[in-house]
């Protein structure tokens, strides 16, 4: 008989293309999740499509039908606590998550920025670190706190930044690291 692996709950939360998303559905097995739920703020994310094509629910959830970010985020931590997965997996989710979303899931969310942080935080990494003549760009996927993107590092890589790059090319360049940072990221975080 085959013996059965146990896996880990995730949920995984995203607003667009959904490319670290892809790479995540693609290592599943190997990090050891199932991935219960993909949810998105907006409805035309195309990391919808590549949930559905992979037998994974999804969930929309509109922040524009919320009032206050509370509000949205109450419908989110609901939704989620339906599920109460192991962890809460940040990719490419472009929303600010208030402190009682970050308290309901404390120390369970991950997200995936794509610069050496502490170095820019925030928007616009890329173009910035060219600005600032970084000899590296990279990646961070880090824990979520009420700080944004100051939260505990669990793993980076670097890129160099050519003398030729411009913000797409590098954020290409990032993007494929991404791509094999966060399934190890989360197989970490999920062995301790
Ligand atoms: C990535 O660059 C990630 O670092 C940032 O948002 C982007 C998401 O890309 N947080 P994708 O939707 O995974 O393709």
């Amino acid at each position: 008989m085959m013996a059965h692996k146990l896996l880990s709950d995730v949920v995984v939360l995203i607003s667009g293309s959904g490319s670290n998303l892809q790479s995540i559905i693609d290592n599943a097995d190997n990090i050891g999740i199932k991935i219960q739920s993909v949810v998105s703020n907006k409805a035309d994310a195309f990391g919808l499509e590549r949930a559905k094509k992979a037998g994974i629910a999804t969930q929309f959830i509109d922040h524009t039908q919320f009032a206050t970010r509370e509000a949205f985020d109450q419908a989110l931590i609901q939704h989620i606590n339906t599920l109460n997965p192991k962890l809460v997996i940040l990719a490419g989710f472009m929303r600010i998550l208030s402190a009682d979303f970050i308290n309901a899931f404390a120390g369970k969310i991950l997200n995936i920025h794509p610069a050496l942080l502490p170095k820019f935080k925030g928007l616009n990494t890329h173009q910035r670190a060219i600005d600032a003549h970084e000899e590296f760009a990279g990646a961070t996927v880090h824990f979520v706190t009420n700080e944004l993107d100051s939260g505990a590092i669990i793993l980076q890589k670097s890129v160099a930044i050519e003398s030729n790059d411009t913000a797409k090319s590098l954020a290409a360049k990032v993007l494929e690291q991404e791509h094999i940072l966060y399934p190890i990221a989360i197989k970490k975080v999920l062995q301790k």
